[in-house]
């Protein structure tokens, strides 16, 4: 087997004692169990008949345009398909039909921009701008299939552009705004999308920021498949225009026909694409599909959040660039008939309160947020939030990583009031929906535990060999059973997706995480055991970040490790041999940065690069990350008896020192 590095052999013996012996739980109110959504029978009613369970919320909870009369076929698998002979239409379940069921004028988005300005849009109007952009890119030639890369802020047209896109069939593929122009054309050269949704910019701390410009290099060499770029003004900044290929939204969505019948896609028609991190230098297109995804992002926003259309508000303040903005922003809230927040900015602009105002001010009920801005929040004070009145807050979401205790237990006194349970969410881009999570009114629950597989999901630990661990042990998560919103394949590669995610254990998806069970039989994720770093809730590839430094002619080799990090839950740290004269230069380690910006974008820089000698080596030529780890994390090197030349970690000391 080649080399693994658990986060678990990462932990001191200590860490890990801790998590198994976090023996604080906290009970729903009685209150809160008693208006509970979702009940503890669920469970034993699902894992019966997982296939019928899943049937029965796709009948409740989406309205079909033709009804499926199959749930799951696993007859070949890993390739799943579920209620593969209905249609249904996305855009048609997230509004139309709220509309005609009489709640058109509910709130469906409260958007505040980043510079304090801000739209109201009701189901009603949101339908209608929905309808005008599905019109507007069937205009320019869009039809079902073609694909759409969405290159957008967070505002409001990212969730129009989506939905219009979905309704008629169209297949999105999301680009987040922090990938550079390179990222995002072997993005659109992947997917060969025909149509690219981008805006002038946006606003970041004060002050605009570009978004055209890397369209227009992303673009600039030929041979790409973009036949038209829809621009929507947002931050006013002067542009470059292409005659003939750029239109402005307000120009084509603007002025086009509210008039739009949705009409049924096939279950298992391509909703959309979204390029993910793996353990190879290329990102996955990993491929969702409608039918099952709506019904997993569906139940599970509904039974995780424990969602009351009439009263919550639900925040979600991930970007659409990545899985949890379409699953927990674009598609499940909107199918559900809630009322959300819509954020454009950081959380501390113009101020480190901005988050606690907005809050209080659309009396936010439900807040979903990531580890990392918990420990943000934690760094900057608790006299910030207590400004605030946040007694509107009676449930609190966390996704991205694994949340530490501490973490978790200043978000529930701090923003929960000592009251509101907290929901740790463990899912992936894969799996396109919630997996692993405490059920609110249900559970107990713990701090820094995921808990427990969701009611109708398959969640196991187990060994080197596949089989499941008993409790207090630890090994890898695995999903047994198919599920319906998981991945369908990887866009253009069958044999990759096999590969990855159902080659490591027979019939058993292989999440890539480290996990444990604990003594009463909960989940404790404890990061990823392969080269998939988690910056900030934000998957990146250690080769990835290697491909794009020895791209540069100065680096000879890299090697690149994620290093424990406070605050960002892990951090990029690269260890580069230059080539010849780079070693005289004495900016090369921020030229360095900026080329895998370039490369990959700003959220791929690392933080550190340290410039060494050598790299430790196994004979075999494998570099052994887990002692530049230890290196990184200011750590005395483990075990380096496998190395080919046993003075390399010396030499690197020795040259960290100088
Ligand atoms: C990690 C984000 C611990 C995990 C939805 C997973 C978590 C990767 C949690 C997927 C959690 C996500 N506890 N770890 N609650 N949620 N992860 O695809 O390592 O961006 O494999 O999906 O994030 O990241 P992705």
């Amino acid at each position: 087997m080649s080399e693994v590095t658990t986060a678990a052999d990462d932990q001191s013996g200590d860490a890990l004692e801790n998590l198994l012996t976090e023996n604080r739980h906290f009970a729903p109110s009685a209150e809160f169990a008693a208006n509970a959504i979702v009940h503890g029978d669920e469970y034993a009613k699902a894992n019966t008949d997982r296939p019928a369970f899943w049937g029965e919320q796709a009948r409740e909870l989406l309205t079909w345009s033709k009804p499926f009369t199959k749930t799951l076929d696993w007859s070949n698998p890993p390739f799943a398909t579920w209620f593969e002979d209905g249609e249904i239409n996305a855009a048609y379940n997230a509004l139309d039909r709220h509309v005609e069921a009489g709640n058109g004028d509910r709130v469906a988005i409260h958007f505040e921009g980043e510079p304090g300005d801000t739209r109201t849009y009701t189901y009603a109007q949101l339908t209608e701008e929905v309808k005008k952009a599905a019109n507007a890119f069937e205009t320019l030639g869009l039809a079902k299939g073609d694909r759409v890369a969405v290159y957008l802020p967070m505002i409001p047209e990212a969730v129009i552009t989506l939905l219009a896109c979905a309704r008629i069939g169209a297949i999105h593929s999301v680009v987040f705004g922090g990938f550079s122009a390179e990222a995002l054309r072997s993005r659109i050269d992947d997917a060969e999308a025909k149509l690219v949704v981008t805006a002038d910019g946006t606003f970041r701390r004060g002050k605009p920021s570009a978004l055209k410009p890397a369209v227009d290099n992303a673009l600039a060499t030929p041979g790409h498949s973009v036949q038209n770029v829809v621009v929507v003004k947002r931050n006013g900044e002067d542009v470059n225009w292409v005659e003939g290929r750029d239109v402005w939204w307000a120009d084509t969505v603007g002025t086009a026909s509210a008039e739009h019948t949705a009409v049924g896609h096939a279950a298992e028609h391509p909703l959309f694409i979204l390029y993910t991190s793996g353990t190879t230098g290329k990102p996955k297109g990993i491929l969702h599909t409608t039918g099952g995804y709506l019904t997993q992002t569906a139940y599970t926003h509904r039974a995780v959040f424990d969602l009351h259309p009439e009263t919550d508000v639900f925040w979600c303040t991930a970007d659409v660039g990545w899985i949890t903005g379409h699953s927990y922003v674009t598609y499940a809230p909107l199918i559900n008939g809630a009322t959300q927040v819509m954020y454009e900015g950081t959380p501390d602009s113009p101020h480190q309160g901005r988050f606690w105002e907005i809050v209080e001010k659309y009396k936010v009920s439900i807040l979903y947020t990531a580890p990392t801005a918990i420990r943000t929040f934690m760094k900057w004070g608790e006299d910030i939030p207590a400004k605030y009145d946040l007694s509107s807050i009676r449930l609190l979401g966390s996704v991205g990583e694994p949340i530490n205790p501490e973490a978790w237990m200043w978000y529930r006194r701090v923003i929960g009031g000592n009251n509101a349970p907290i929901v740790d969410t463990w899912w992936q881009t894969e799996t396109g929906a919630i997996m692993v999570a405490p059920l609110p009114g249900v559970t107990n629950t713990k701090p820094g535990s995921a808990q427990v597989p969701m009611p109708g999901i398959a969640a196991d630990v187990v060994d080197e060999l596949g089989a499941s661990v008993p409790h207090g042990h630890g090994g890898y998560l695995v999903i047994r059973e198919p599920w319906p919103s998981m991945l369908r394949g990887i866009w253009g590669d069958k044999d990759r997706y096999k590969d990855t995610y159902w080659s490591r254990f027979d019939d058993m998806y292989f999440a890539g995480d480290g996990a444990k069970w604990d003594d009463d039989g909960d989940i404790w994720l404890l990061g990823r055991v392969d080269d998939v770093m988690n910056v900030s809730g934000h998957r990146l590839s250690t080769t990835e970040i290697e491909s794009a430094l020895v791209s540069h002619p100065s680096v000879a080799e890299a090697a690149v490790v994620g290093a424990a990090d406070e605050t960002t839950g892990q951090a990029v740290v690269a260890f580069v041999i230059l080539r010849g004269s780079a070693v005289e230069d004495a900016d090369i380690v921020t030229t360095l940065r900026n080329h895998v910006g370039k490369e990959i974008g700003p959220i791929a820089k690392p933080k550190t690069i340290l410039v060494v000698p050598e790299l430790p080596k196994t004979r075999s030529g494998k570099i052994m990350r887990r002692l530049l780890k230890d290196v990184a994390e200011g750590r005395a090197a483990g075990d380096s008896s496998t190395l080919a030349d046993n003075t390399v970690m010396n030499q690197i000391a020795e040259s960290l020192k100088a």
